[in-house]
């Protein structure tokens, strides 16, 4: 099928952007506004080889194997879990996201928030609201000059890294694998040793068993007196009682926190912290990577993961299937099949590609413990013969020609 005949259809709202550019390649694009239901999914889709949602749109195991025809799944936010993703695979649908879209955003938010803890910004801006006019240096400071602290030093660490330092600070950091310091930047050899030197420290790392409850009481008491926290990883990072408390005491000078343990599940909800209506706090609302600029880089950024998987062939990024990035290959057909990854499919495959005596010109595999990706760079007279007899097998999942 060639791409002005695929179909894609985009829902909630996403970018249009997206829908701009999947129109550039060729492809037919529809674009509704909301989240639509399971049942609504179910008489959509059929029409459609492609859908595009963002976080309120459920693709439950039923709607996927309602729709087995559908060639791949673009998430156009951070998170997945909307989406049976295990389902997904086993149908040989590729699920894509755009996990770094959102980097730059979250970065310059804590560029903002370390000056406005410095400058206590919150509260005299919440003062100055209801009429009291404090007008004091004590206890405001330039950032300049201070040491910053990174734990996490990944696609956010490294740009606040960046960022801090043309502002004139010291940066150090720390992460569990090796990194190469941006700038200036020192690494650390451990949490300790960063929590020791720091004026400011931010988090930057993933939830994982590893990172919970990381900045804990015993983390807390080895921050510097009078330093900084900032939190726009993941609420299950720090606990919040012990921050609670090193605020308090003072020991901890103020603290910006955008992620928490419990978050409300939409605005109508109210929100509830026991950080609320502490001295130079600054609290948002999960709102670390939610800019514009965000929306539109993701959208970009999943619209060029379906035309590299629907026109070349390209699984890279996605989260739930083999990744194979191929260069482009001129004067072939190029044949993809996914198929379960079980002993003797590739000898059944080899098999099929001998007795058509075709000629393969390149071949890609990658697999996981329940598929595998077969990409095939075949000389074009033979390859659609060739694809119908594979997908054929027993085990083939899916076969089909991208050009
Ligand atoms: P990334 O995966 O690029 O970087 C994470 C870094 O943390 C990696 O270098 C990793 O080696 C390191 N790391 C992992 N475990 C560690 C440990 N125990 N100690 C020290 N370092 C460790 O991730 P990225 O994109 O920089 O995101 C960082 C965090 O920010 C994630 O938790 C993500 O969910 C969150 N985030 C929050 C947003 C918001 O709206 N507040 C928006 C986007 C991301």
């Amino acid at each position: 099928m060639t791409a002005n005949a695929l179909k894609i259809l985009l829902v909630e709202n996403i970018h249009p952007v997206a829908k701009e550019t999947l129109m550039a390649e060729g492809f037919h694009v529809d674009l509704i506004t909301h989240a639509p239901s399971e049942s609504e999914l179910i008489q959509l889709l059929p029409k459609y080889d492609v859908v595009g949602i963002r976080s309120k749109t459920e693709l439950t195991a039923e709607v996927l194997s309602k729709n087995p025809h559908l060639l791949t799944i673009g998430c156009f936010c951070i998170g997945t879990n909307q989406v049976n993703l295990q389902s997904a695979r086993e149908k040989g649908v590729p699920v894509f996201n755009a996990p770094h879209s959102n980097t730059r955003s979250v970065a310059e938010l804590v560029i903002a928030e370390m000056i406005s803890l410095s400058r206590q910004l919150g509260d005299r801006n919440t003062k100055a609201h209801v009429g009291d006019w404090v007008k004091s240096a004590e206890g405001a400071k330039e950032v300049r000059g201070k040491t910053l602290g990174i734990v996490g030093y990944g696609h956010i660490g490294s740009q606040v890294s960046v960022l801090a330092e043309a502002m004139g600070l010291k940066v150090v950091f720390f992460d569990v694998v090796k990194k190469l310091p941006l700038g200036n930047a020192v690494m650390k050899s451990s949490l300790e040793e960063l929590l020791k030197v720091s004026d400011f420290v931010t988090l930057h790392v993933p939830e994982t068993p590893e990172t919970k409850d990381m900045m804990g009481a015993k983390e807390m008491a080895q921050m510097k007196k009078g330093s900084y926290l900032i939190n726009a990883s993941r609420g299950t990072v720090v606990v919040i009682d012990a921050l609670v408390e090193f605020l308090k005491s003072k020991h901890i000078a103020g603290c910006a926190i955008d992620v928490f343990p419990e978050e409300p599940s939409s605005n109508k909800e109210k929100f509830k912290s026991p950080l609320q209506g502490l001295a130079n706090v600054i609290l948002t609302p999960h709102i670390g990577g939610s800019t514009e600029e965000a929306q539109y880089a993701i959208g970009m950024e999943v619209a060029e993961s379906f035309r590299r998987y629907l026109k070349i062939g390209s699984s890279s990024g996605a989260v739930n299937f083999p990744n194979v990035d191929l260069p482009v290959k001129h004067g072939t057909s190029r044949l993809l099949n996914v198929h379960k990854n079980e002993p003797g499919v590739l000898g059944e495959i080899n098999g099929l590609i001998s007795k058509a005596g075709a000629n393969i010109e390149g071949q890609y595999l990658s697999t996981d413990d329940k598929i595998g990706y077969l990409v095939m760079d075949v000389h074009s007279s033979q390859a659609q013969a060739l694809a119908a007899d594979i997908d054929k097998l027993s085990r083939s999942i899916r076969t089909r020609l991208v050009y």
